[in-house]
């Protein structure tokens, strides 16, 4: 149907015959002549019909609208120079336009325009449900196009490092990633579901037991949980297994992986190794574990100076186990007001967002003096506000905010401050440079987190990682030091977002039980969930490890879009939803039937 594509043609086609195909653009009636600009995916170009070529092909270019389907025949000639447009690849020349042809015309209204020409503002609502119709506007065709070069560039990578591609099952058992799983009625095995993979986790270790070494997945995920811009309930993995590898030679293969395409998409050379944190070091320092290392406002520990303060507050939250902490804004006095930090302000709003009961603040004045609202100051003695002055690195015209309870609370609340501010008082680099692409590894994580509602261990990331071997101790100890133990795990973060996580891997079946129990999994019914995974760890597991990419994450900052769901073709909303299609949607009573299912909701609930 045609001979060459819009945007290849250049200078050189000049006088060459082509038949092309594509949509209208825009058109424009130049005193007799009509412009129409013919796009497909590689670009657009300029096409003129002229009245001497025929009647017929002058009415029909007069009633084009934009995005009716075009195949036109003509000839690639130069375009006068005041015309030109250095602009576009094909700016220097034009078609002149021998025969029209549409092959589609546009019934209605279009929902929205789709030319950069006249490109508005669109509901991102209205972009989901008409998705075909923002595919072909340039910003998603951009971005479907870089997405496809990562994944060249990191399947070239791994091929040339002899990983194996391997498909794992997307029918499967419940694999334990921390979010709810999306279930699949089987009709053939009455009242049995299958779930649908958070992770090919387990499989891929089986692969290494099945002796393939080296594996690679661009791995579709589902995970049912509270969805986020970063957040979607089907995701894509970059997912990678190796054996006998060391944490360190597992880091190192994929910095290079990272580096290599950050080169190949972007021309940008990383400096390697990537920083590395402990995980305890990054919750001291940040309040997460994922921090932003771009900006300082780094946190600073007070306890060892305000525990005999007698501003109860801080005192009796150091007393019982908790923290105070503080980040302190540089020229804070002059560019945040006390409306601001005060109930109600909205930096305030952030910390009860976090779980703050309160945000105190000093302001330090002229000579080191300070101020403060309520009984900070009163209760501080000359040594203590010279020490916390020296400790928060605070001068003359800072303000330093304070959050006081349990540690956790307290990392969440100044975490958020630290963001909040960053982007306010415009402290994130603006264009990103080498030195603004901060890539930190976070190692160390510790096995298990205390779920307090429930009041039991859970994995941190999940109960296959190893433990750290210098923390359990000769065989006997194991079990006594287990829920202590670091986590051979590592989070690869960049700009303050996970961009993936992997660990060392349990091989030894003993192990993996008493992991399991850890968590509350009783003997019987670990067997039951994981006996396939214990029953292969003792026939031979080699030593492995690996990690998980977001890919849809690492493809959001290479395209330097805030949300993943820009990235993805097909995305679903907020409330997990496909505005196109209208999935996930009622289905027939005889399909309900032959599943076994009732419903329990009623139609008021
Ligand atoms: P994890 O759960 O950390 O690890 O996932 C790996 C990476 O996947 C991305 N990610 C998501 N992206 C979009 N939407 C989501 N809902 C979502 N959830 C996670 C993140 C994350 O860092 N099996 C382990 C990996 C391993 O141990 O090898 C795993 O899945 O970027």
């Amino acid at each position: 149907m045609r001979t060459n594509c819009c945007g290849d043609l250049d200078k050189k086609d000049i006088n060459i015959n082509v038949q092309l195909c594509g949509w209208v653009d825009r058109c424009r009636d130049h005193g007799g002549v009509i412009f129409i600009d013919l796009r497909d995916r590689t670009g657009t170009i300029q096409i003129t019909v002229d009245p001497e070529q025929g009647s017929n092909l002058f009415q029909i270019a007069e009633s084009l609208r934009n995005e009716t389907v075009l195949q036109i025949s003509g000839l690639v000639r130069s375009r006068p120079p005041e015309s030109i447009n250095k602009k576009l690849n094909t700016g220097e020349i034009e078609v002149l336009a021998i025969d029209l042809k549409i092959l589609n015309e546009i019934k209605g209204n279009l929902p929205f325009t789709v030319s950069t020409h006249d490109e508005e503002p669109v509901k991102e609502e209205l972009r989901l449900r008409h998705r075909y119709l923002d595919l072909r506007r340039e910003r998603m065709r951009n971005n479907l196009l870089l997405r496809n070069n990562v994944i060249k560039t990191a399947r070239n990578f791994l091929e040339k490092e002899n990983f194996l591609e391997v498909e794992t099952p997307i029918l499967t058992r419940s694999t334990p990633e921390g979010a709810r799983d999306y279930l699949v009625p089987s009709r053939v095995c009455e009242g049995d579901w299958f779930a649908l993979p958070q992770s090919p986790q387990l499989f891929k270790q089986l692969l290494m037991v099945g002796g393939i070494e080296r594996y690679y997945q661009i791995a579709r995920c589902f995970r049912d949980e509270d969805l986020r811009s970063d957040r979607q309930p089907e995701f894509t993995q970059l997912d990678i297994e190796m054996s006998f590898m060391s944490q360190e030679e597992i880091l190192e293969i994929n910095e290079k992986l990272i580096s290599y395409i950050w080169k190949s998409i972007k021309g940008i050379e990383l400096q390697l190794p990537f920083p590395r944190l402990t995980w305890k070091e990054a919750m001291e320092r940040f309040g997460t574990d994922r921090p932003d290392t771009r900006y300082g406002m780094e946190l600073t520990n007070l306890n060892e100076i305000l525990k005999d303060i007698g501003f109860k507050v801080f005192s009796g939250a150091i007393a019982s186990g908790g923290t105070v902490k503080s980040i302190t804004v540089k020229n804070g006095n002059q560019l945040i007001s006390n409306v601001r930090i005060k109930p109600g302000g909205d930096i305030f709003t952030e910390a009860e967002k976090a779980g703050a009961k309160g945000l105190a603040f000093i302001r330090v004045r002229e000579n080191l003096e300070i101020d403060s609202i309520g009984a900070i100051k009163d209760n501080l003695s000359s040594s203590q506000k010279h020490q916390l002055i020296d400790r928060t690195e605070a001068n003359e015209g800072d303000l330093i905010l304070f959050a006081a309870g349990e540690t956790e609370t307290v990392n969440k609340t100044l975490d958020k401050i630290r963001q909040f501010l960053a982007k306010e008082l415009n402290l994130i680099p603006k264009e990103h440079t080498k030195k603004s692409w901060n890539f930190l590894w976070i190692v160390d994580f510790p096995m298990f987190e205390l779920n307090s509602e429930e009041n039991r261990l859970e994995a941190l990331h999940h109960p296959f990682c190893a433990p750290n071997s210098d923390d359990l101790g000769e065989k006997r100890l194991w079990e006594k030091q287990l829920s202590s133990a670091r986590a051979q795990a590592y989070d690869l973060v960049l700009n303050g977002l996970e961009l993936g996580g992997g660990s060392l891997r349990i091989h030894n079946s003993e192990l993996q039980l008493m992991v399991l129990k850890t968590i509350g999994l009783p003997l019987d019914q670990a067997k039951k969930q994981f006996g396939f995974l214990l029953e292969a760890l003792e026939m031979g597991a080699p030593p492995h490890g690996g990690i998980a990419f977001g890919l849809d994450r690492i493809i959001m900052l290479l395209a330097g879009e805030e949300s993943i769901r820009d990235t993805i073709a097909f995305p679903k909303t907020q409330q997990a939803k496909c505005l196109m299609t209208e999935a996930p949607s009622e289905v027939d009573k005889k399909q309900l039937k032959e599943l076994h299912i009732t419903s329990t909701l009623s139609k008021n609930e």
